[in-house]
């Protein structure tokens, strides 16, 4: 029978045969997945497991400080870069959603495989691909954070000649989850949201600029702090915060204002690729509404998203 604990036992006596006292390199997104992955391989080598985490900029709010503490908590080695100030500039002007993916799925290759000749020791690349990864075979997306290895393939220079971890192919994501509980991996981390590669910059309607990933970060943390403490953050598949490139005229005391629009997003699915609009309740709306336009300056109106998947996507690019 599968259990958590036979396949970590498994799982880790496999690793220890394959990888033997070689070095692996792999890119880690905060994500549940690439964390179960990275914590069973270090459960094998240890410190020969070598982790990179890239802040590029399209975080949420305390993101980067708050995921390299887990790792920390967990005993994973693992580096984070601050490559932000590079993602901004490349982001400049560009407006097209897949140029923007494009350009951040690039940028990550270009850092990552910076970072891992450092590691010249490494022969192994971990990657924490599942199995719904293994069976999408053309993705309609750009490059993840947690590079899938189609992407990852075709990504980094083939003179690396890296052979592949992946310790997840044959799970499913309660799996993995089941898997990270059993590894001691904090719950707030299993049940995380997905969250995209591209982070907010496709959630930043048009051209992202650090002014407005700032605005976005702010709102966004607002409201998912509101789901969590009422208790509404596992009952949505997915929640965050779109800054549309909309001003409209607001007042505020007896002043008048012109700033931008935010919408919220929440929809509950099995596997993304369908999902219906969350029916979250009026009230706590109302509160974040209140609570974003009052906190944020440059947010004076808020409105839901209540489209469903299909004909509307999750995500608003
Ligand atoms: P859509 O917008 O296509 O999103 O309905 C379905 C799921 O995929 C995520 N998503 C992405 N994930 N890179 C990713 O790693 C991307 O470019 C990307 N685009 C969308 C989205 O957050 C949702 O969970």
């Amino acid at each position: 029978d599968w259990t958590p604990a036979s396949f970590v036992e498994e799982t880790v006596a496999m690793l220890k045969e394959k990888i033997g006292n070689k070095h692996v390199i792999m890119a880690l997104s905060g994500g549940v997945d690439s964390t179960v992955a990275a914590t069973l391989i270090s459960r094998a080598i240890g410190d020969r497991l070598h982790g990179i985490f890239v802040d590029n900029g399209v975080l949420r709010k305390d993101e980067f400080k708050e995921v390299l503490e887990t790792y920390n908590e967990i005993g994973l080695n693992v580096k984070g870069i601050d490559a932000k100030a590079l993602f901004y500039k490349e982001l400049a002007g560009k407006s097209d959603p897949e140029a923007k993916r494009k350009t951040i799925g690039k940028l990550f290759i270009d850092v990552f495989h910076e970072e891992a000749l450092k590691i010249d020791e490494a022969s192994f690349l971990g990657q924490g691909t599942i199995y719904p990864d293994v069976i999408e075979s053309v993705s309609v997306h750009g490059p993840s954070v947690t590079i899938k290895s189609h992407h990852n393939v075709g990504g980094l220079p083939a003179t690396m000649n890296l052979e592949l971890v992946e310790p997840l192919r044959s799970l499913f994501k309660d799996e993995v989850r089941r898997v990270g509980l059993e590894l001691g991996i904090p719950s707030d981390m299993i049940n995380r949201h997905p969250f995209p590669g591209p982070g907010l910059a496709i959630r930043i309607l048009g051209e992202v600029t650090e002014e407005k990933a700032r605005l976005l970060q702010e709102a966004d943390h607002i409201y998912i702090k509101a789901l969590k403490d009422k208790n509404l953050y596992n009952e949505v598949w997915q929640a965050g915060a779109i800054l549309l490139p909309v001003k409209s005229v607001g007042v505020m005391g007896d002043e008048r204002t012109y700033e931008f629009t935010l919408a919220l997003r929440a929809v509950s699915s099995v596997d993304g690729m369908t999902a219906d609009w969350s029916h979250l309740p009026y009230e706590f709306l109302a509160d974040v509404s209140n609570a974003i336009i009052n906190n944020v300056k440059g947010i004076n109106r808020v409105v839901y998203d209540i489209s469903s998947k299909p004909p509307a996507t999750i995500e608003w690019e």
